[in-house]
């Protein structure tokens, strides 16, 4: 299945602008993804009509240059259903090009996970690949890295630009692998432009929503957040916030916070914005414990591309979902690992596409994934 999906995300990367794994870089400046596509559809790829993909996708057997590496790889926590999909590829990858690889559950607690790369350092691996608990710790983890020389790999919860700065100007062995979530958050609004009254169910002029976050110290929730109503607003759409809660990537917290809204707000409430699908199916089961009917009388928007959420875009009880692509992501990291063991200089950033879903494409993007 991973030749499939690679072959789809090389050619969907072809329809968004972007390579997933080869170190090119997302659109820099929030002007690049804030403006919804004049044609939203474009955006999706349409993996029936793509082309055989290229012999080098046969590496998503196993990462090259990884052969007799020892890596360890610290995740902020397992008990997250998107960096669970997430480290079981990067696992295999890793392992299926023949490097020794150690994966750490930090419990949600940096004080934890920084203790695991400590010990990760004084066992002498050669690159660690580090899902920061808190991105504010990136220059605490980026010197005990650097004093032992060994290169850090940062996955899914990006550093500052003033941290990446500092590796730049110190040519620290450190690199940030992931999506751009401005682009997550614009893709969001989009779906929501394309619908039949663009959010405005009961034409009052006003988009009025509801925004469940995930953690907000994490910049994938604060540019969903933020991108999302952008979108909205970029397009002449006026929007109303009626609530804005912290749901922590949490299906029951997602639950909770909507079942509230619509207890508050009820019919008022016209979208949902999740930041991740693992919320947006606890929104849907309060959505439908409250007899709303989404398509018809709201909109629901999430982000990952979760098997659920994709099954519930195809039923219509989800409006639209943004795939975070954690094979070109894992695949991606590996890889600037692999490059940094061999010697390498790589950039501070390098960038995996977000492709958009709704009703068009979910059912491809879910039997690609199978
Ligand atoms: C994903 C969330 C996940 C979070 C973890 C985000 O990119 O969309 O589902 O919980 O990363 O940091």
């Amino acid at each position: 299945m991973k030749k499939k999906v690679l072959a789809l995300l090389l050619c969907g990367a072809m329809a968004v602008g972007m390579l997933t794994g080869c170190g090119s870089k997302p659109a820099d400046t929030p002007a690049d993804t804030s403006t919804p596509s004049e044609t939203p559809a474009a955006t999706t790829p349409a993996p029936a009509e793509t082309t055989p993909a290229p012999a080098e996708t046969t590496a998503a057997d196993g990462c090259p240059g990884v052969d007799g590496l020892n890596i360890g790889v610290c995740i902020y926590k397992f008990d997250d259903n998107f960096m669970t999909l997430y480290r079981t590829e990067l696992q295999r990858y890793l392992e299926a090009g023949g490097a020794t690889v150690t994966v750490m559950d930090g419990k949600n607690d940096q004080a934890e996970q920084t203790n695991q790369i400590q010990n990760f350092i004084t066992e002498g691996v050669d690159v660690l690949i580090v899902n920061l608990v808190q991105s504010t710790a990136a220059a605490n983890i980026t010197d005990l890295c650097s004093a032992a020389d060994i290169p850090v790999v940062y996955i899914n919860r990006e550093p500052d630009d003033d941290e990446k700065a500092r590796w730049t100007a110190d040519g620290t062995k450190a690199t940030y692998v992931g999506a751009d979530a401005r682009q997550s958050g614009t893709f969001q609004g989009e779906i929501v432009l394309n619908t039949a009254n663009k959010g405005d169910i009961n034409g009052d002029g006003k988009v009025s929503y509801v925004m469940v976050m995930g953690d907000p110290e994490n910049i994938d929730a604060q540019y969903r957040t933020e991108f999302s109503i952008k979108a909205l607003t970029d397009a002449g759409m006026e929007v109303e916030k009626l609530d804005e809660q912290r749901g922590d990537w949490d299906q029951a917290r997602g639950q909770e916070i909507v079942a509230n809204a619509l207890t508050n707000y009820g019919e008022q409430v016209e979208v949902v914005f999740c930041n991740n699908d693992a919320m947006a199916l606890g929104a849907k089961q309060a959505i439908e414990a409250a007899g709303r009917t989404v398509g018809t009388d709201i909109y629901l928007l999430g982000v990952d591309a979760l098997t659920d959420a994709l099954e519930g875009v195809i039923a219509g009880s989800i409006t639209g979902t943004v795939f975070n692509d954690h094979i070109g992501q894992s695949h991606a990291a590996a890889e600037a690992a692999a490059k940094f063991a061999a010697g390498e200089t790589l950039d501070t950033l390098i960038g995996v596409d977000y492709i958009k879903v709704t009703q068009e494409n979910a059912q491809e993007i879910l039997d690609l994934l199978k």
